[in-house]
């Protein structure tokens, strides 16, 4: 059986790639919902059905034990409810994860007590980061989340370097408040591909959290605890991927 990785688009496909580096022998599945991007603008009830097809589609099509939902706005709206509603009748045996409680858990075993959070804006009004974060925080953690939703098409559409600029001049307005980072959560799977350019923006003393490299890390850790999926896991390299785009353009 396949490991599946959904996403809307483009930065699900960064934690396929990070994925494949870290854990190359097994067999993966990836689904990006590319004909509905941006997720992050949309409504809640929205972004469960659509996220719902793409898992189903990595269950019963791909034969998926774990699908991982590598978009932290469909892990934010969808994951409680397809978990408690759709897994348990669906799919019993087989499991769905997020990427905010890994996450959360990277920032909480760092050093940083003053966290920035960029994600979508349905991301940051879902309130999700702050709910899991009171459920964990033992270390008195601020985390202060900022939706930053117009990346999303930039990074799409590969300008990367207009992405940046939005960054900073985000980070210039708050670096006239007294308050300090020392740790910034690129809460969009999208943003993974900021993090080498926003490290040079914001230099040494502030920690850039990337799901790219938290989510392997954490997933290998979560496959080792449950040795009854990792044994359903098959070992032969390959990746098969579905962009809805591509479907609809046919
Ligand atoms: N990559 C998704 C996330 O992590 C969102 C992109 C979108 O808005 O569709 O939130």
């Amino acid at each position: 059986m396949k490991i599946g990785i959904f996403d809307s688009g483009l930065g699900g496909k960064l934690v396929l790639d990070a994925m494949r580096e870290l854990l190359p022998q097994y067999d993966y599945a990836y689904y990006g919902d590319t004909a509905h991007l941006p997720y992050g603008e949309k409504e809640e009830e929205e972004i469960y059905r659509l996220t719902k097809i793409g898992v189903d589609h990595l269950f019963a099509n791909e034969n998926c034990a774990l699908v991982i939902l590598a978009c932290n706005t469909a892990s934010a709206e969808t994951l409680r409810r397809l978990q408690d509603e759709y897994l348990p009748t669906a799919f019993p045996e087989r499991r769905i994860l997020g990427v905010i409680i890994p996450t959360l858990e990277a920032v909480l075993e760092s050093e940083c007590t003053n966290v920035l959070m960029l994600a979508t804006n349905r991301t940051v009004l879902s309130g999700k980061y702050h709910v899991e974060l009171g459920k964990r925080n033992d270390k008195d953690l601020t985390i202060e989340a900022v939706a930053m939703s117009k990346l999303v098409p930039l990074i799409e559409s590969g300008d990367v370097e207009a992405a940046l600029d939005e960054v900073r001049s985000l980070l210039k307005s708050h670096a006239t408040q007294s308050k300090q980072y020392d740790g910034i959560i690129l809460g969009c799977t999208h943003y993974s591909l900021l993090a080498g350019g926003l490290n040079e923006v914001v230099g040494g003393g502030v920690t850039i959290f990337a799901q790219t490299e938290i989510i392997p890390e954490k997933i290998k850790l979560y496959l080792t605890d449950h040795p009854e999926l990792l044994g359903k896991l098959s070992e032969e390299n390959s990746v098969t991927e579905l962009l809805t785009g591509n479907l609809e353009s046919q």
